[in-house]
């Protein structure tokens, strides 16, 4: 199998079983061309009236595809934005329309793409790479490590007390879909700051993936409502949601799936639950993603009712290792040597003395005797404070040569909240 970037064979990987070869290179081709092989690899077929909405935010330019001949069959795209970082925010490629053709699988074809797709990003200049992952068995082995944690939520309205009394101090307006992303997004913007995770959205993100609701996507719910909350007439919380409505004997039993709900104080969050929490004609609501330290959780009387279920989020790569950890601000003041271990980014191998401070850190490659070996994949995990040492350590995943080290690095990289991802892409 040939994989060639920019015109330039870069590596010769396992030859593919039968006879067809394949060539992994840039994509070329229409915007239908490209989503209608993505779409093959999820079991759907490209539709025609998503394509002036898609178009927005397709980075085609980035776009690599598997080529059996002139046919394409498999795909890796990317969306560039920043990520909200320890200290700051940083540019990361978010990985995203991965897929090989189910004619195609289990050739190395995928192995392939994150090759091409990883010496690209790198030549780039991005330090990171990020993703959701539709199977989690699928991108350890290319050394993303599991980063960023949700939790799905399921409450019956009944349920859905809370612990202290409180007045309202705002307001409700329903949005219509075209006055939404005006609405919502400089919220949104206030709240990107504030939680490691959050990523920069474009309009072509707000319009696709935001207001975009086309009925197959909606699982048998109503049309989505767009919620915005003001105090003082300015807006400081909204939702996406959609009503799923159902009847019996008995009188209304609907329910209400929350795609997306931010907050930016206590008391707007409060207020915005409050109300997702007793739609009428609901008897219970649903979100599949909230933070893991989400307030409610001691906000309300019996936060067990909520049946928080933790599911893996954001799986990061460390594309390049000194930038990464140069660019992101630490908790303390220390100085410690590892040892990265990295198969499939072999630059990022070796042993690195790590001098960190609150504003940064200096990270150089040396001789000495490492304080903590580590995988890259782990290193990932943990780079967004997210997942410890400590908690590596309990699956034996770090090798600690110094005692203490994993405490030491621990104390560097804490966070005080939980990093959180709020949409998938
Ligand atoms: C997931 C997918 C891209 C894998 O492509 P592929 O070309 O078959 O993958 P490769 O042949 O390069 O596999 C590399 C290794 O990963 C393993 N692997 C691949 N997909 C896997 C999966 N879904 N679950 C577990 N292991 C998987 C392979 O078994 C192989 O392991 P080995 O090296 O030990 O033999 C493809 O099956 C697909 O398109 N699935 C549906 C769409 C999807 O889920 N895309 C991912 C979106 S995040």
């Amino acid at each position: 199998m040939r994989v060639i970037i920019g015109g330039v064979t870069t590596v010769q990987a396992a030859p593919i079983i039968g006879s067809m070869e394949i060539e992994v290179r840039r994509f070329e081709g229409s915007l239908k061309a490209w989503f209608d092989a993505v779409d093959i690899s999820f079991g759907q077929r490209v539709v025609d009236e998503d394509l002036p909405v898609v178009e927005a935010y397709t980075e085609l330019d980035r776009a690599l595809a598997a080529y059996a001949g002139d046919r394409v069959v498999g795909t890796a795209g990317i969306f560039s934005f920043d990520m909200t970082i320890p200290g700051g925010r940083m540019p990361v490629a978010g990985i995203t329309m991965v897929g090989v053709h189910p004619t195609h699988r289990r050739r190395g074809i995928l192995t392939a793409m994150m090759r091409a797709q990883l010496d690209a990003i790198h030549e780039r200049g991005e330090p990171l790479a990020v993703l959701w992952a539709s199977e989690a068995a699928i991108y350890g082995r290319f050394g993303y490590g599991l980063a960023t944690f949700k939790a799905s939520i399921e409450i019956e309205r009944a349920r859905a007390g809370f612990r202290e009394q409180h007045v309202p101090r705002g307001t409700f307006r329903l949005l219509e879909p075209d006055e939404a992303t005006a609405a919502c997004r400089p919220v949104y913007e206030r709240y990107l700051p504030t939680r490691i995770g959050a990523f920069s959205r474009s309009e072509g993100w707000w319009r696709a993936e935001f207001i975009h609701d086309p009925e197959r996507w909606r699982r048998g719910g109503g049309p989505a409502f767009f919620l915005l909350h003001e105090t003082d007439g300015v807006g400081d919380a909204y939702a996406r949601y959609r009503m799923h409505g159902d009847w019996d004997e008995r009188g209304p039993k609907g329910s209400i799936d929350v795609q997306e709900a931010i907050a930016l104080n206590p008391a707007a969050e409060r207020e915005l639950w409050a109300y997702l929490f007793s739609v009428d004609l609901s008897a219970k609501t649903r979100a599949f993603n909230v933070p893991v330290d989400w307030g409610m959780r001691f906000m309300l009387s019996e936060p067990r009712r909520l049946g928080m279920t933790i599911g893996d989020a954001v799986w990061l790569r460390i594309v390049d290792l000194p930038a990464a950890l140069e660019r992101r601000a630490y908790a303390g003041r220390d100085r410690l040597i590892l040892e990265v271990r990295d198969g499939f980014c072999p630059w990022n191998a070796g042993q690195w003395e790590v001098e960190a401070n609150p504003d940064g850190a200096r990270a150089t490659k040396t001789d000495a005797d490492p304080d903590l070996v580590v995988e890259a994949a782990d290193l990932g995990s943990a780079y967004l404070g997210g997942v410890s040492f400590a908690e590596l350590g309990l699956a034996a995943r770090i090798e600690e040569c110094t005692p203490g080290a994993a405490a030491r690095a621990d104390a560097l990289l804490r966070t005080p909240l939980a990093p959180w991802c709020p949409a998938v892409f």
